[in-house]
């Protein structure tokens, strides 16, 4: 079988650091993988003035999969082309507990679910503009409580897209993904998180779509949560989900508060799949703060990577690549520094390559 080829794109702040320790850790392990760094991000804007050069875009294009480590300003292009323009509609967050991760809890031991975000539209369909042009073009357009868009007066507005074709896709996405944990052991339930007591057509249609499809599962069981009831389920009962569905904007807030019952955003990743090519990143973003010190977790990328590997049908890599960073953690000497240790980002890294060897 031909190597799987991997693009890896440090990005902005943190990322570059954090994408070299994983990619020293995936070429070190004997991963049947050939890695490629093409110039990106902060980096190849110094050097090249344009953080996304074509060729970079071009070996994205052709690639198995890409590997991203973080945007802050410089990358959001980067971004918008991985995750809009290669149309990865959904994002893969889980919020898994390894023991001796810096939870929140008291007691973190067995939380083990996904959080699964429409990653195309809602909220982040890139939709905004002046109320004035709204105002014009929906001349007649009253509001459920009787307002015209003239009463606002002047601003801005954001359309918060549910399409039916976007949404269909992704619960379609979201079933079939319960189904495969169910297989392995999971509960095999779906928790569909939305507003609809408020917005009433949007995420009603979301949730009636979701539902539609949930009963072609009979296997599966389903419940629905408002979002402002799930953030606090999320805290109190962390242990009762499986895999939590809702939409982008959602998504992203619940994900990041989700990470804190699992040590922070230094260790949750994701996958964002299902477009022409699939990329993998971190939850957390560029940390602009702690760059180039060497001191940012590499966790979330590493364990974004062992993503990458089941996605690539390297099962047993995967696997292995999480036991190292289980491991690592229940032993706790090579953790950084929002671990509460003492480790640089490489020492973290060259600690899960040592597990596995
Ligand atoms: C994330 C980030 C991004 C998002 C930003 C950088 C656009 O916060 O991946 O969660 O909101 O999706
Ligand atoms: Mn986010």
């Amino acid at each position: 079988m031909a190597k799987k080829k991997v693009v890896a794109l440090g990005g902005d702040g943190v990322g570059p650091e954090v994408v070299d320790a994983t990619c020293h850790v995936l070429q070190n392990a004997g991963f049947d993988l050939e890695i490629i760094k093409p110039p990106c991000g902060e980096a190849a804007m110094k050097d090249y003035s344009n953080a996304f050069p074509e060729e970079t875009r071009r070996l994205c294009d052709t690639a198995d999969a890409i590997l991203f480590g973080a945007t802050g300003i410089t990358s959001v292009a980067i971004l918008a082309y991985l995750r809009w323009f290669l149309d990865n509609y959904v994002n893969i967050r889980p919020v898994k507990y390894y023991v001796g991760a810096g939870t929140c809890l008291k007691d973190a031991l067995g939380i083990d679910f996904v959080i699964l975000r429409e990653n195309s539209e809602g909220m982040y369909s890139f939709a905004e503009g002046d109320l004035a042009l709204l105002r014009q073009k929906l001349a007649d357009f009253r509001t459920i409580m009787g307002k015209s868009l003239a009463d606002f007066g002047d601003g801005k507005f954001a359309l918060r897209i549910v399409s039916e074709r976007g949404t269909r896709r992704f619960a379609k996405y979201a079933c079939e993904y319960a189904t495969q944990r169910r297989k392995n052991g999971y509960l095999g339930k779906v928790t569909c998180v939305t507003k609809s007591n408020v917005l009433r057509q949007s995420d009603g249609l979301f949730q009636s779509i979701m539902e539609e499809e949930v009963k072609k599962y009979p296997e599966l069981s389903y419940e629905h949560y408002y979002v402002d009831d799930m953030a606090r389920r999320l805290l109190r009962f962390p242990k009762e989900f499986d895999v939590v569905a809702t939409e982008n904007m959602f998504g992203d807030i619940l994900a990041d508060e989700a990470s804190e019952l699992v040590g922070g955003l230094g260790v949750v990743g994701s996958a964002c799949v299902e477009g022409k090519v699939a990329y993998f990143e971190s939850v957390h973003g560029s940390a602009p703060d702690i760059a180039g010190r060497n001191i940012a977790n590499p966790t979330a990328t590493i364990l974004s990577a062992k993503l990458m590997l089941d996605y690539l049908e390297m099962h047993q890599e995967a696997d292995a690549l999480e036991r190292a960073v289980a491991a690592i953690y229940k032993d706790g000497k090579n953790l950084t520094y929002d671990q509460g240790g003492k480790a640089t980002t490489m020492e973290c890294a060259k600690a899960v390559l040592r597990q596995m060897k």
